[in-house]
């Protein structure tokens, strides 16, 4: 319910506009934005690999109309892979990927050449490239450019979202040999016709799920900042019989950070997912909307401009 409301707020371009000049904003974006430039989230890759951490770096921008922009969008990711691999960051840093950043939206086929010329540089520079999932409307098309790209990129990551109704068939279907598959709860405000609306049968979901991509042939990436579902993933891991290097944890950056780093401690692999960009707003609603603590801000961002 909360999370329904800001996510819908956050469509308004009214709220848009406050937010974004809120003098409170940026103290915010800070935390979990890296910055704006390759620069910073080169500097902000470096620290982490420093600390025993992975990354995936997200050039923010999303739900792109124009082809120029998804050209331009498609350039940025280029401009991050060469600067990865001149920084020799590329055996700990990939990238994640928004189709809808390349044109999904309006020329698949164009959303489809573009994440292929992103696969083939990230593969040239030695790492990878995982596809962000976004709303539901989008998943029949992300799944099938992914089946596309793995073709000549086996290494391409899937993300399969917890929330939906269909996402354990998608497992089944994704936890092939080597397959990389991204197991989140979701982001999105999505109808009930297609997703569980309760905490309770979203957290059973992502269990059935984890079951599934833990027991088969792919490699598991286990995004969330979830106590309890971490304690089962080690706990499936167990039963599994699967190394720690069979699978990996995946956090935000700036969501529990420590507990980031107390896994990297205890042996297990950690990707921090990195965004970094002038187009956060749409990241920023949805980090506030997965934590209701985070309302405060929202509103005094609001009450500091109106
Ligand atoms: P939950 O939301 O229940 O949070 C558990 C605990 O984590 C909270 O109690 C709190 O302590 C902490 N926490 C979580 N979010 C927080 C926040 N924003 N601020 C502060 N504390 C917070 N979604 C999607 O739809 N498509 C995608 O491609 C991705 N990709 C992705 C990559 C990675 C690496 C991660 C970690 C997540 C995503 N997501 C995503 C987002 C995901 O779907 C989900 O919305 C968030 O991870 C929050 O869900 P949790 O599993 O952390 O549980």
């Amino acid at each position: 319910m909360f999370r329904s409301v800001i996510l819908a707020a956050a469509r308004s371009p009214r709220v848009e506009r406050l937010v974004s000049t809120a003098p409170v904003t940026r103290d915010v974006v800070r935390r979990f934005v890296a910055g704006t430039a390759i620069a910073d989230a080169l500097r902000v890759t470096r620290s982490l690999v420093d600390e025993g951490l992975t990354v995936s770096l997200d050039h923010l921008g999303e739900d792109c109309h124009l082809a120029e922009d998804a050209v331009r969008a498609r350039d940025e990711y280029l401009r991050l892979l060469q600067a990865l691999s001149d920084g020799g960051l590329t055996t700990a840093a990939e990238v994640s990927v928004k189709l809808s950043a390349l044109g999904q939206r309006f020329d698949e086929q164009m959303a489809y050449e573009h994440a292929r010329a992103i696969c083939a540089a990230a593969e040239d520079v030695g790492t990878t490239v995982t596809l962000d999932m976004e709303d539901h409307t989008t998943t029949d098309s992300t799944l099938q450019i992914l089946a596309e790209l793995r073709k000549d990129f086996p290494r391409t990551g899937a993300v399969v979202q917890a929330y939906l109704r269909r996402t354990e068939a998608d497992c089944r279907e994704l936890a092939t040999p080597g397959s990389r598959v991204r197991l989140c709860k979701g982001a999105y405000s999505e109808p009930e016709s297609v997703a569980y609306q309760s905490d309770l049968d979203v957290d059973k979901s992502y269990v059935r799920c984890l079951n599934i991509l833990m027991s088969g042939e792919g490699y598991p990436m286990v995004a969330t900042h979830d106590p309890r579902l971490i304690a089962i993933a080690q706990d499936r891991a167990r039963w599994f019989d699967r190394s720690p290097d069979e699978f990996e944890f995946q956090m935000l950056y700036g969501v529990r950070p420590a507990e980031q780093r107390r896994l990297a401690a205890a042996g297990y692999t950690v990707r921090v997912y990195v965004a970094y960009g002038t187009q956060w707003y749409g990241y920023l609603m949805r980090r506030i909307a997965e934590r209701p603590a985070n309302l405060a801000f929202f509103l005094r961002a609001l009450r500091s401009t109106s």
